[in-house]
């Protein structure tokens, strides 16, 4: 981990928050390659969960929501996880990580001090809205983005005169304030998830959890190409469903630390949230199935993620340390799609006359692919530099390009080699790169 977590700071994806004053906990900034490849996960989920299919429809909605919506979805109620102190050295625990020690007591795992009793601890971040801070301007920044589909399913359902069943998705940060963040980007305080409601005649619910189930595993294994021997699917004992929750399956990535945990939670949420809004607000969400003449409402299944474990898992399934002719090589072999940089414009050297055409290629290619020109130091380690970050292709500009217009693209994985024309680069690149466009 400690190397892997070094890569992303040294190469730009993934910086502490605040650094220069010491950071703070919970909180992670994305550097040039790390929004890049972000914004390249969403594109993907969004093409696949939206874009691809006719029954799903995205929205985008506000981070602090009117209270009420929380204390009707229950989070301002049960939002909560058991937390203790250390009296000796007052750091804080979930109380459901301590572990007994060999005495049979729960003591402090950093310094064996005593506990405080366990006690109940809301997860949501308070603020106020407007210039008064009391108990009437009180509101949360969201803790899950859920709720924005709960309760503009109405507005959905009309303005896109929709019939069931069908999805509304959206792409947005949370914010829950995690008694032990941790693990790098694993648990953050401040995160972006990527959720979708899909709602379904009652009855119908349990037919389309697995459907759902399939379809995101064959995401993270077929899309992102997430090694299936890394993956597990697992099924919620009853006592540790969510209050909302008939069935939840969570799929499961083999983490090198802690092993097997969450990265995507797939729950039948049932009728649980539109009956609690309409509860709350008073205003019925339902929906008129012409079929029976009555009046529904909806079940609901709903497969909710977060983009940065997802950044995560991708980054250390696709981390390889090979030797390659007596010489170490790290590769990220991440899916084209996701990978930051699709091509590197690599003139041999410096040389003036090998400059100016490499220059070209680069503006040539920079409208199609995200594009990177490197022309410092020795070839080789330009190589290196770029498998690294994952790129897919390199393009090496040579002194026969200068007599045959022709160039060599370098292959990531296999580091095989092939002369191509530069008048049928753009073209060649677009085949070997499909969904990887950027305009
Ligand atoms: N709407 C349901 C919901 O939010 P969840 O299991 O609490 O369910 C869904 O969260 C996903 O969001 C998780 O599988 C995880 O990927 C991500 N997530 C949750 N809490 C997180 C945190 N503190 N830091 C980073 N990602 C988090």
């Amino acid at each position: 981990m400690e190397t892997f977590v070094s890569l992303c700071k040294r190469r730009g994806f993934v910086f502490q928050s605040s650094e220069i004053y010491g950071g703070i906990g919970g909180f992670w900034d994305y550097g040039p390659l790390g929004v890049e490849m972000k914004n390249n996960i969403k594109r993907s989920w969004w093409r696949y969960m939206v874009q691809e299919r006719d029954d799903v429809v995205g929205i985008e909605t506000s981070i602090i929501m009117n209270p009420r919506v929380w204390e009707a979805s229950g989070h301002v109620g049960t939002f909560a996880d058991p937390m203790v102190d250390c009296k000796n050295c007052k750091h804080r625990f979930r109380t459901d990580d301590l572990r007994l020690n060999d005495n049979g007591e729960l003591r402090c795992p950093d310094c064996g001090g005593e506990l405080t009793e366990s006690r109940m601890f809301n997860l949501m971040f308070q603020t106020y809205v407007g210039p008064v801070a009391d108990d009437a301007s009180v509101a949360y920044l969201r803790p899950e983005t859920a709720q924005g589909m709960f309760v503009n399913f109405e507005n959905v359902l009309t303005t896109m005169r929709r019939k069931l069943p069908f999805g509304i998705a959206q792409i947005g940060r949370s914010f829950r304030n995690e008694i032990t963040p941790g693990n790098f980007i694993f648990r953050d305080r401040e995160f972006e998830q990527m959720e979708m409601e899909y709602f379904v005649l009652p009855g119908a619910d349990e037919e389309a959890h697995d459907m759902w189930i399939e379809a995101r595993m064959r995401w993270w294994t077929d899309v992102l190409g997430v090694r299936k021997e890394n993956l597990q699917i697992r099924e919620h004992a009853k006592d540790e469903l969510s209050h909302y929750s008939k069935r939840t399956v969570d799929i499961e990535y083999d983490f090198p630390f802690g092993g097997f945990s969450e990265i995507e939670g797939i729950a039948n949420r049932t009728d649980f949230d539109l009956q609690a809004h309409t509860k709350v607000s008073g205003k019925k969400l339902e929906y008129y199935d012409q079929e029976s003449d009555t009046h529904i409402v909806p079940y609901v299944i709903e497969p909710a993620m977060g983009i940065d474990r997802c950044f995560l898992t991708t980054m250390i399934d696709s981390y390889v340390e090979e030797e390659v002719r007596g010489e170490k090589r790290t590769v990220l072999r991440l899916s084209p799609q996701i990978a930051p940089v699709k091509v590197a414009i690599l003139p041999l050297s410096r040389n003036e006359q090998l400059v100016p055409p490499a220059r070209k290629v680069a503006d040539m290619l920079r409208p199609h692919f995200m594009t990177q020109y490197d022309d410092a130091q020795a070839i080789g380690r330009r190589y290196r530099r770029q498998d690294e970050i994952g790129t897919p292709y390199c393009v090496t500009i040579d002194f026969d390009t200068l007599e045959d217009e022709a160039v060599t693209i370098r292959e990531r994985d296999e580091m095989t080699q092939v002369r191509v024309p530069i008048a049928n680069l753009a073209e060649t690149l677009r085949e070997k790169l499909p969904g990887c466009y950027t305009g």
